[in-house]
């Protein structure tokens, strides 16, 4: 019921502002203690495990009854499926390469699902203050001001986000991945990448950004900003174009759909090249 929702919405504010100070106080720390999880660049600090369980203890001791799926309860015990019961999806640091390089772009990643669709999303920067959030139905906001997602709609006139570059199904920098993303710098206005894909959909929802794609995330990279770009007016897809998997391990997000064809004709071409090899 509704305010069962606002219960939950005041509650996770709350944690989240809290579990944020730790996000802040670490973040300028030169000597983190830093694992390495699947790969060198798969990274993992103390400081993400202890936001993740402050996360989940404050939750749970309010909401027994609530499930989570959680980035480094999962790396431990595996993926939980998502289920129609209230779900945390949580990624208590997302950028965490920043984090262990001290470049303020990180944030705490998390949302509500309920009936495997998201009612909550928040993602917070602490280190620059950003506090995005949304709720189903009822718009976007940062730092408590609505936002929307920008008017731009050719490629050309576009600030791209191009967060790693890989590419399905390969996830290298294969040379059909260094012509895609050639083609992408000479054919937008510009292209960035701030190392947090949570953050980097908060840029597409407020207008910073036209659009964004990333292949190899995990649900609780997105869960939160594609909930905030849909209520800032933008569009979140398959990289193909379709509607986005249920897994969510690739996504493509754009303030207009004229973007997400011009992108999804790009990014269906790599791929079919990379499948057919
Ligand atoms: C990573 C970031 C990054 C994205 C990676 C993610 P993490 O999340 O969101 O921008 O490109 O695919 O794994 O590991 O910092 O939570």
């Amino acid at each position: 019921s509704l305010s069962n929702l606002d219960l939950y919405y005041d509650t996770v504010l709350n944690l989240t502002k809290s579990a944020g100070q730790i996000l802040r106080e670490n973040n300028s720390n030169r000597d983190k203690y830093i694992e390495f999880k699947t790969s060198p660049t798969d990274l993992v600090t103390k400081t993400d495990t202890e936001i993740e369980n402050y996360l989940i203890s404050g939750l749970s001791s309010n909401f027994p009854d609530h499930k989570f799926i959680a980035e480094e309860s999962a790396a431990k015990q595996g993926e939980t499926l998502l289920t129609d019961a209230p779900t945390w999806i949580i990624d208590p640091i997302d950028g965490t390469m920043n984090f262990v390089h001290s470049f303020p772009h990180s944030c705490i990643s998390i949302a509500l699902y309920i009936n495997k669709e998201p009612a909550i999303g928040i993602v917070y920067n602490p280190i620059l203050e950003q506090l995005f959030t949304a709720r189903s139905g009822k718009g976007a906001f940062l730092n408590g001001k609505q936002i929307r997602v920008s008017n731009t709609t050719s490629l050309s006139k576009a600030l791209i986000i191009i967060e790693n570059y890989g590419c399905a199904p390969v996830h290298q920098i294969t040379p059909e991945v260094v012509e895609l993303i050639s083609s992408l710098i000479t054919g937008s206005h510009s292209t960035r990448a701030l190392g947090s894909a949570a953050l980097d959909l908060c840029m597409v929802a407020c207008g910073g950004a036209d659009a964004f794609y990333n292949y190899g995330i995990k649900i609780w990279d997105i869960a939160a900003g594609m909930l905030i770009v849909r209520e800032a007016g933008g569009l979140c897809t398959d990289p193909r174009g379709g509607p986005l998997h249920s897994t969510g391990n690739r996504i493509l997000a754009a303030s207009s759909q004229n973007l997400v064809d011009e992108l999804s004709k790009r990014l269906s071409e790599t791929e079919d090249k990379l499948l057919n090899k």
